[in-house]
């Protein structure tokens, strides 16, 4: 009992997500990465459905992977019949059996549903496959024909016996309840399949185990119809490290099972999503970045890379130098103290104006921050302007200090940045007759709002080149905090072999 079986039906129920459908291609993709991720079942399809259903189980079966393969079939003849024309091993045929869905969705009798049920299974074992048997809506069931349609497909010579809750209607003490009644009856191994109508799929799933299931249906990311099916990576994270249960899941590979999944299917994962999700394993705030730097359990539950995950430190407003040192060092990059001081301040200036700061923000910050403000500057800033549009010329104006004195200047341009850096030059030009020979805007990450990191090279009369970064939300400003940059470094560079020459002299 210590091993549950993990019966994956992304294929087949996760393909039911509006708006999703795999190519036989992308089926048998998907089924090898299931396969090495060590699922026990993969639910193809349904070959009754179409030509595509039917050649993705040739190739799958062909593949000759270590999981069971397994279709689906509702009861009736013909879909088992296109299910043995694949020669698939295993069928999974299901009928419902609430009154609701006899009523409504069949238009049957309870005794025709039992009769379908019991042919079903006896039709599949004489053929030699392995057959589970699903009552469909078995929560909505009333709990003593539950019993009887179970036990009649039990006895027709059902292999598993698996209990939907279709829709997903079940809470986790009812679901280890139904299981323990209809373990009084049963000797076939039970399985549980919970949609996720109340966000329960998972708990459910596991509280069935609780009960005496020995299988749960999932699907990775928990797609599937309506609100989705329970979703492996959190079942089987949760049998492991919550139920102390065993599965043949490497579980080193559920994130890229995940991402695969997200990519083919489009459907992107909700950043908050545990195991899998973006923010499962970051941390922004001072508290929790210095905590789990000094210990990862203070705020993890167990290790990011047990998942095939690493843990992400976040640069934001609430972030810590601490936190941010720990980014910075991943990247190669060790900033000084004042440094390190200039770089959570602009990040946290960032965080105040609303905008979450990308991995690429931080690196482009830190890379401007530790390239440039340990330097002494020549050449200050203190204001600038810029207009641009339609019918306007675009026209800068810069107010600068060097050393101590005030300087302002205007300049058009083709654009604003053309502009501005015209009306830097104007200025520095008496200084050093500095010119740009190379402009790259570098990073530009997210949306609108995101930091630009403008990159040029700029070379005095001398020949003297240097290159010099700017990184800023706006663009323009970017690109006049890289042209300030690069004229204090080539003023700087004079200034010392002037002192030189002196000294030699
Ligand atoms: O949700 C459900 O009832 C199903 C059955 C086919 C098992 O997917
Ligand atoms: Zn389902």
């Amino acid at each position: 009992m210590d091993y549950i079986r993990i019966f994956d039906t992304t294929l087949r129920d996760g393909e039911q997500t509006p708006g999703v459908s795999f190519t036989p291609e992308e089926k048998l993709e998907i089924a090898q990465q299931l396969d090495r991720l060590g699922v026990d079942t993969i639910e193809v399809g349904f070959p009754s459905a179409s030509k595509g259903e039917k050649l993705a189980f040739r190739e799958i079966i062909n593949a000759g992977l270590k999981a069971e393969i397994c279709a689906l079939a509702r009861t009736i003849k013909s879909d088992i019949d296109a299910a043995l024309k694949c020669d698939v091993p295993y069928i999974h045929t299901f009928i419902s059996t609430s009154d609701v869905h006899i009523k409504h969705a069949l238009g049957m009798t309870r005794e025709q549903v039992l009769e379908a049920a019991v042919n079903s299974v006896e039709y599949i074992k004489d053929h030699g496959a392995t057959c589970e048997f699903s009552p469909m809506d078995a929560t909505r069931t009333e709990m003593d024909f539950l019993k009887r349609v179970c036990k009649a497909a039990e006895e027709a010579g059902a292999d598993r016996i698996n209990i939907p809750d279709t829709v997903g209607i079940m809470t986790p003490h009812g679901m280890e309840k139904i299981i323990r009644e209809l373990k009084t009856v049963l000797k076939t191994p039970l399985s549980v399949h919970c949609h996720n109508d109340f966000g329960l799929a998972v708990a459910n799933s596991l509280a069935g185990v609780v009960g005496g299931a020995c299988q749960i249906h999932v699907t990775v990311n928990g797609i599937g119809e309506r609100a989705g099916n329970a979703a492996l990576e959190e079942v089987v994270m949760g049998l492991h490290m919550l139920y102390n249960k065993r599965t043949g899941i490497n579980t080193s590979l559920l994130y890229i099972t995940s991402k695969l999944i997200s990519r083919l299917t489009g459907i992107i994962i909700q950043p908050n999503k545990a195991i899998v999700g973006e923010n499962a394993f970051s941390h922004e705030s001072g508290i929790h970045t210095r905590g789990v730097t000094v210990e990862p359990l203070t705020f993890e539950p167990f290790s990011p890379e047990i998942v095939g995950r690493r843990r992400k430190l976040q640069a934001g407003k609430l972030a810590g130098r601490h936190g941010i040192r720990a980014e910075l060092k991943e990247a190669g990059l060790h900033p000084t103290e004042a440094q390190l001081k200039e770089i959570v301040q602009r990040v946290k200036d960032l965080g105040d104006k609303g905008k979450t700061v990308t991995d690429a923000d931080l690196l482009a910050i830190a890379r401007t921050v530790i390239g440039e403000v340990t330097e002494e500057k020549i050449v200050e800033l203190t204001d600038f302007a810029v207009t641009t549009g339609i019918r306007v010329i675009p026209t800068a104006s810069v107010k600068l200090v060097i050393d101590g004195k005030e300087y302002i200047a205007a300049e058009t341009g083709v654009g604003p940045i053309d502009a501005a850096i015209k009306a830097i030059q104007k200025i520095t030009d008496r200084l050093a007759n500095v010119r740009l020979t190379e402009y790259r805007l570098e990073a530009l990450t997210g949306g609108s709002d995101a930091v630009a990191e403008v990159v040029i090279k700029v070379e005095d009369d001398k020949g003297n080149v240097v290159s010099a970064r700017g990184a800023r939300e706006d663009i323009v400003m970017a690109s006049v905090e890289a042209m300030i940059n690069g004229i204090n470094k080539i003023l700087l560079k004079k200034r010392r072999e002037k002192d030189l020459s002196k000294s030699f002299y």
